[in-house]
């Protein structure tokens, strides 16, 4: 919603399409609400809800898997055009059952963003038996801060008053989002980095823990 409302406002050429899945009619989060955002943008914003439960109001009926998925973005011609982004939202077994759709009609993961409201699963573990230094480099200065077992690079930064960037600490936003500059650290699993950011170096610090010093840099 806060995606669509800000897109729809900011930009007269930006056009949306929503998939959203949901158990039945009643069970349909921003409904109304919704329905007047697509009323406000003759056009701009569709909207396709499918339904495990039979309703006038569902476009398809059904669970949102693989199928589903690209039978709905090509009902909307999705991968006719220009490429446009695709961000994905939900349970994991519904993104992962979308990823791979997309990944099926070869959307580069550079198009691709997603959003998890879980808890890595190994955020518990990992990360080294002793205290590690990290240098933090930020705003032009470096900070050490000092990582006690079980933390991650953020926690402790957080307690010796660092102020890393951050918001959802779980790993799928990318707010904390650092580059290690040395070292070694546990990173911890789902996160929302695509292939090319680990790559090249990105770490997120709301999920890593060193296995040694390192230096990460806020860019
Ligand atoms: S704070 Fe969101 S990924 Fe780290």
């Amino acid at each position: 919603m806060s995606i669509a409302r800000t897109h729809l406002a900011r930009d007269p050429a930006m056009k949306i399409d929503l998939v959203y899945g949901s158990r039945s009619e009643a069970d349909i989060i921003f409904k109304d609400a919704l329905a007047e955002l697509v009323a406000e943008h003759d056009g701009r914003l569709r909207v396709r809800h499918v339904l495990e439960e039979a309703s006038p109001a569902a476009s398809r009926v059904g669970r949102l898997d693989r199928e589903t998925v690209l039978a709905e973005l090509d009902a909307l011609g999705a991968f006719e055009g220009e490429a446009p982004m695709f961000f994905v939202c939900g349970p994991l077994g519904m993104m992962d059952e979308a990823k791979a759709a997309l990944e099926g009609r070869k959307v580069p993961h550079t198009r691709l963003k997603e959003e998890r409201f879980v808890s890595p699963v190994d955020s518990a573990t990992g990360g080294s038996d002793e205290p590690q230094n990290v240098d933090v480099l930020l705003h032009g200065e470096k900070h050490l801060v000092v990582v006690k077992p079980g933390l991650t690079i953020l926690e402790a930064a957080q307690d010796q008053g660092v102020d890393m960037p951050f918001s959802c600490t779980v790993g799928g936003c990318a707010s904390c989002r650092v580059r290690l500059k040395s070292g070694k650290v546990s990173l911890g699993e789902p996160n929302c980095l695509d292939p090319d950011e680990k790559a090249d170096g990105y770490i997120l610090a709301c999920v890593s823990k060193p296995l040694g010093p390192c230096v990460v840099e806020v860019e």
